[in-house]
């Protein structure tokens, strides 16, 4: 009997035929991860959107991930195998909003977390993503700035940055923000030995609970380089594929019941095949957006 091509080979062949790069997020299904030529967190990805030579990026994500790497990269094709999956913490913050909430502080700069549509990023001075919110906002030596739409990510830059009042919108991620202290309490008391890394999306009383608060690329890195071998991942369950391949031998434990984030695991590997061999899923930003959202993304990406 004949075998196939795996899905896997048809979409690396389908990828050098459209002369395509395949960028995933750390919280894609292990497929996808496997399979796509890079896998990062949000500000690493945006990074390979900017840098690729490739005239077609496929984006296993959500979103405003696939508009940020479109306001990056304008001239070049952006496809996403679910063009439905969305994050419910970018609705939070309408551009009609965050209008508002400047005109009624003027002078203040507003921060803006990437996890945001293009029109919001367009009325923002910086954009931010959990890996370099800290550094941004330091950056900035402003007293005082609006921040959206994470309250949470607000509240861990307010703690880290004494010095800055960071007036909070107030959204959040709903599969963060509804980890409890006793959750991870519960897997500390049965994993005595290992240690937590949690996500900035985190309410400021898990984060309490946390060795060390980081973006998902950040934990990868993280549990390489630390002496335990034992983690708590207080994030999505996803990035457990990746921390198994950045520190073989270690162990990763999620939390009880896990933390499963429904539109990063809407992408399968079929439809990132689909989507490269039939050109779908196209994702478009009006240009007069994207080049004030690229402002605010650009001042980021040049700050860190
Ligand atoms: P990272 O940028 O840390 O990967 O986070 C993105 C995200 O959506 C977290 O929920
Ligand atoms: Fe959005 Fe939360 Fe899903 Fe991240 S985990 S994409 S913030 S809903």
């Amino acid at each position: 009997m004949e075998v196939g091509p795996s899905i896997a080979e048809e979409i690396r062949d389908l990828a050098r035929e459209r002369d395509a790069v395949v960028l995933a997020h750390n919280y894609q299904r292990a497929e996808i991860q496997d399979t796509a030529d890079f896998v990062g967190d949000s500000l690493g990805l945006s990074r390979q959107a900017a840098a690729t030579s490739a005239s077609t990026i496929v984006f296993a994500g959500v979103h405003f991930m696939a508009e940020t790497a479109k306001i990056l990269s304008p001239q070049k094709t952006v496809l996403m195998p679910e063009p439905g999956a969305g994050c419910p913490m970018a609705d939070m913050m309408s551009a009609d909003e965050l209008a508002s909430w400047r005109e009624a502080n003027p002078g203040v700069p507003v921060v803006t977390y990437v996890n945001s549509s293009a029109d919001v990023k367009a009325l923002s001075d910086v954009c931010v993503t959990s890996a370099n919110a800290v550094g941004v906002v330091r950056a900035l030596d402003a007293d005082r700035i609006l921040f959206g739409p994470d309250r949470n990510l607000a509240s861990w830059i307010a703690r880290s940055l004494p010095d800055v009042e960071v007036v909070p919108w107030e959204g959040c991620c709903p599969i963060h923000d509804e980890v409890t202290v006793q959750q991870v309490l519960e897997a500390k008391r049965v994993h005595a030995a290992a240690e937590v890394m949690a996500h900035p999306e985190c309410r400021p009383e898990v984060v309490d609970l946390a060795d060390a608060v980081l973006s998902t690329s950040q934990m990868l890195a993280y549990a390489a380089e630390s002496s335990a071998d034992e983690f708590i991942v207080v994030t999505e369950e996803g990035l457990l594929h990746g921390l198994s391949k950045a520190a073989p031998g270690k162990r990763f434990v999620n939390l009880t019941p896990p933390m499963l984030c429904p539109n990063m695991k809407v992408t399968t590997i079929e439809k990132v095949r689909d989507c490269l061999r039939d050109t779908t899923g196209e994702i478009d930003v009006a240009e007069e957006v994207r080049e004030r959202a690229l402002a605010a993304v650009g001042r980021m990406v040049a700050i860190g």
